[in-house]
C-alpha cells in the first residue's frame, strides 16, 4: 500500500468501557443527512434503528419523521411512497459513491509494522479515524502535480490515481496520498448543529466518523457489556474453585 496520512482520533467508544455518545451520533446523521446522502446511500442500515438504545436514540415521533423524509418503491402498492421507520435508508444515489453502512469496518486506518498489527492492536482498526483522516485529508494539490490530473488531492485515500510527474526515479511517490473521485464534501460550517456544538470541518468529520461507526458496528455497546459480563463472572468463578479446590484437599495436605 502507498503512503497515507492517518489521524489517530479519541472517540468516546474506544477502549473497553467506551460508548457511544447519543448527542455526537445525532450530530453525524445530520451531517449525513445534509451532506453525505447527496451521493451515497446505507442500505444495510433500518432506519427505525434511529431510535434504539445505544444508537442516536431519536424519540419515537423524530424517527418517523426523520423516515419521511425518504422516497421508498413500494412493490406491494407498484408505486413510490414516503419511507417508513420499517424501511432502510436508500441505496447510493450515484452510481460510484460505495453504500456507506458498513465502510467504517471496511477500511482500516492502522496497518504494520510489516504485517505484525502491532498499530492495530494498539489504536485499534482505525475505521472511523479512516473516515475522519479523509474527510480533512484535502490539501492543497502538490505542485507537481498537472493542473487537468483528474479528481481531487487527498492524503488519506490510497487507491486514486497518482500522477507520473510525483514519482521519483524509482516509482516510488514522492506525495503521501492519491487523488479521488469525490470533491471535498465538508467545509468548517457545512452545517449547523442544534446541540449548538462548533461545526468546523474537524468537528464535524469527527461527529460523522463516529455516525458511520455506529452503523457499522450498531451492537458495539452490547458486545462490550456482554464481555465485561464475562469477565467479571469468570472472575468470580475462579476464586470460587480456588477455594473449593482448597478445601477439597484440606485432609490430605
Ligand atoms: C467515496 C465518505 C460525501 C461521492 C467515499 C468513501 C467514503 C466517503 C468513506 C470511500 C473511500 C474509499 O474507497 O476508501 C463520504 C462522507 C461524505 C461524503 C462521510 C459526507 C460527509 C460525498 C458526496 C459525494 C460523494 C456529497 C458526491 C458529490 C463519492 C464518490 C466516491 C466516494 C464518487 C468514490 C471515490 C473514488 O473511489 O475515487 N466517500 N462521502 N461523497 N464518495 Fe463520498
Amino acid at each position: 500500500a502507498e503512503d497515507v496520512v492517518i489521524e489517530d482520533v479519541e472517540f468516546s467508544f474506544e477502549g473497553p468501557f467506551g460508548s457511544f455518545d447519543p448527542l455526537q451520533l445525532q450530530r453525524g446523521l445530520k451531517v449525513y443527512t445534509e451532506v453525505c446522502s447527496a451521493c451515497h446511500g446505507m442500505k444495510y442500515v433500518p432506519i427505525r434503528t434511529l431510535g434504539d438504545e445505544g444508537g442516536p436514540q431519536l424519540p419515537e415521533d423524530q424517527v418517523r419523521a426523520y423516515a419521511e423524509q425518504y422516497e421508498v418503491f413500494d412493490e406491494e402498492i407498484d408505486d413510490y411512497r414516503a419511507a417508513k421507520p420499517s424501511d432502510h435508508f436508500p441505496e447510493s444515489m450515484l452510481e460510484n459513491a460505495p453504500d456507506l453502512s458498513l465502510m467504517a469496518k471496511k477500511r482500516a486506518g492502522f496497518h504494520g509494522p510489516y504485517g505484525t498489527g502491532i498499530n492495530q492492536f494498539l489504536k485499534g482498526m482505525g475505521g472511523p479515524e479512516y473516515i475522519y483522516s479523509l474527510m480533512t485529508g484535502y490539501h492543497e494539490t502538490p505542485e507537481c502535480a498537472p493542473d487537468d490530473f483528474p479528481g481531487s488531492y487527498n492524503a488519506a485515500f490510497g487507491a486514486g490515481g497518482f500522477p507520473e510527474e510525483c514519482k521519483d526515479e524509482e516509482g516510488h511517490h514522492t506525495v503521501p496520498g492519491s487523488w479521488i473521485n469525490m470533491a471535498q464534501p465538508i467545509y468548517d460550517d457545512s452545517v449547523e448543529f442544534d446541540d449548538g456544538s462548533p461545526a468546523d470541518l474537524e468537528s464535524a468529520s469527527k461527529d460523522v466518523a463516529a455516525f458511520l461507526t455506529w452503523t457499522a458496528e450498531p451492537k458495539l455497546m452490547a458486545r462490550k457489556y456482554a464481555g465485561l459480563t464475562g469477565v467479571l463472572f469468570l472472575t468470580v468463578l475462579s476464586v470460587l474453585l480456588y477455594l473449593t479446590n482448597k478445601r477439597i484437599w484440606a485432609p490430605i495436605k
